[in-house]
């Protein structure tokens, strides 16, 4: 098995292109397959640290263009996006939780080509475009032809998507944008949608249809666009009467089956009643989420030179590590049992439950999910960086106080996201810290004590701060 990490785009796609290649970024999705034993590449090519992140708006050409290796929480909080697409920003936010949000990319979420992809779901709406570069060159794609099934796209083995274009001309005439996204999910965060919409209309100043772009996702082998409901609405005023008509061919365009998610009469009723929601919605507009200022960008990773095997160079904890191991092997079991940093917990390998939670540059994400080599020249905080000595550290300190210690399980990762929380020295409302904690589960007590004592360590922090400066 060997692990390239490519110095650049050019070598990206030539090792791409190589037989058995597997091209990993976040690696949120790949790493669960490989977890459950579904494939096991013998050839990775790691593009996370290319530089492909980048948003970019030109008002000349009316487009908004956004790296294949966005995350989604760069997504959800940069204020270009906010401002030109809230769609995807509001898309972005629910995915999955804090820790997987900081890894996923959105060029992953469309490689990936899940029929329930929520990214996938804004972006259709969005009409984007994509950009796909190989050896031979570059080409660029409407979504309408991306998708071609569960899991297929039209990627060709050794291509790389590599920006996401987006139109930002609307139909001539247009005095009011309507936008929306909805999710339903069994739980409020993790979760793979029952059932996703982002809808767009354009209004005239008679508040007459002038085009309108309605995707939904989870309802059909492939994320879809409600072509025929979009047809029917062209030139109309909403009505009730049109909205109600609207709704109903909504169920009708789409094909959904019954899983353990949801039954298909749900998915079409779900379809209806988002589609008849965002058509009701007129007067609340397409205002943009009151989205969170971005946190700081993490400093840029030290350049890394090897590939394969390693030696790979890490800071953990403050200090210089050097682990030489397949760069493909996960960092959780790294840790463990290499590093022997045993309170990094082993719950559900899956990104699920939280117990993996380490900070990588100050950010959580669920070690189980990340390849050695992706790490390599970034720092990394496990549990055992927050204590002082042989002492609690301060974050710690407010869980003993707090009494939060539920279990040695969760709680370490708990206090993992804390640890990233205090050191954004932001205050935060309780539904905020609930929020940021989505991604750690605790099976046996409850929520309760574990968010006093991060609000606590926040209120410790914020005073000492004020300390400090009198
Ligand atoms: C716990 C959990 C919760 C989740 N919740 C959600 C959710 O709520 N909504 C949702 O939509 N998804 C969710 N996901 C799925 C996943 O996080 C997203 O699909 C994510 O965007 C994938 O991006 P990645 O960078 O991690 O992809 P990777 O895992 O790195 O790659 C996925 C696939 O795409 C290919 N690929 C990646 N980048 C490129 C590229 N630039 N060019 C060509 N091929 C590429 C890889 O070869 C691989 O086949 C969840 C996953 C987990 C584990
Ligand atoms: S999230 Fe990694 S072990 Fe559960
Ligand atoms: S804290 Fe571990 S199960 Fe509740």
């Amino acid at each position: 098995m060997t692990y390239h990490r490519p110095h650049n785009l050019q070598q990206a796609c030539e090792l791409a292109a190589r037989s058995g290649a597997r091209v990993v970024a976040g690696g949120t999705d790949l790493m669960v397959r490989v977890e459950k034993g579904f494939e096991e590449p013998q050839f990775w090519v790691d593009i996370s640290h290319l530089p492909l992140d980048e948003v970019r708006h030109d008002p000349d050409r009316q487009v908004l263009e956004v790296g294949a290796l966005c995350t989604m929480a760069r997504c959800a909080t940069h204020a270009k996006i906010l401002q030109h697409a809230p769609l995807l920003a509001q898309a972005a936010v629910v995915v999955g939780a804090p820790g997987i949000r900081n890894r996923a990319t959105i060029g992953g979420n469309l490689a990936n080509a899940s029929p329930a992809a929520d990214v996938s779901c804004a972006l259709m709406a969005l009409n984007a475009e994509l950009v796909i570069t190989s050896g031979h060159g570059s080409r660029t794609l409407p979504i309408a032809e991306f998708f071609l099934g569960p899991g297929r796209s039209a990627l060709a083995h050794g291509e790389l998507l590599t920006m996401v274009r987006l139109p930002l001309r609307v139909p001539e005439h247009t005095v009011r944008t309507l936008s929306h996204w909805f999710k339903a999910g069994n739980r409020r965060a993790q979760v793979i949608s029952m059932v996703a919409f982002a809808g767009r209309t354009f209004l005239d100043g008679d508040d007459r249809v002038l085009g309108s772009a309605l995707a939904v996702a989870s309802v059909a082998p492939r994320p879809l666009r409600l072509s025929h409901v979009e047809s029917m609405l062209l030139d109309a005023h909403l009505t009730p009467d049109v909205i109600a008509k609207a709704a109903s061919a909504a169920a009708s365009e789409i094909t959904p089956i019954s899983d353990v998610r949801a039954s298909a009469e749900y998915r079409r009723h779900l379809t209806s009643i988002f589609t008849q929601w965002h058509l009701e919605d007129v007067e609340q507009g397409s205002a943009p989420p009151a989205g969170r200022q971005a946190p700081p960008e993490p400093p840029a990773p030290r350049e890394v030179g090897v590939t394969g095997e390693g030696p790979w160079e890490l800071r953990i904890n403050g200090r210089a590590v050097c682990v030489k191991a397949p760069g493909s092997r996960r960092l959780l079991d790294v840790l463990r049992e290499d590093l022997h940093l045993t309170g990094t917990k082993n719950g559900c390998g899956e990104g699920e439950c939280g117990a993996c939670m380490v900070l990588v540059d100050g950010r959580p994400v669920n070690a189980c999910l990340v390849p050695l080599g992706s790490v390599a020249g970034h720092d990394l905080t496990t549990v055992e960086g927050l204590s002082a000595g042989d002492s609690p550290g301060p974050v710690q300190q407010a869980f003993i106080d707090a009494g939060a210690v539920q279990c040695g399980f969760c709680i370490p990762g708990c206090e993992v996201t804390a640890q990233a929380l205090v050191e954004l020295e932001e205050p935060l409302s309780r539904e905020e810290i609930a929020q940021a904690l989505s991604g750690n589960l605790c099976r046996c007590t409850g929520y309760v004590k574990i968010i006093d004592a991060v609000a606590l360590a926040l209120s410790r922090r914020a005073e000492s701060r004020k300390g400090g400066r009198s």
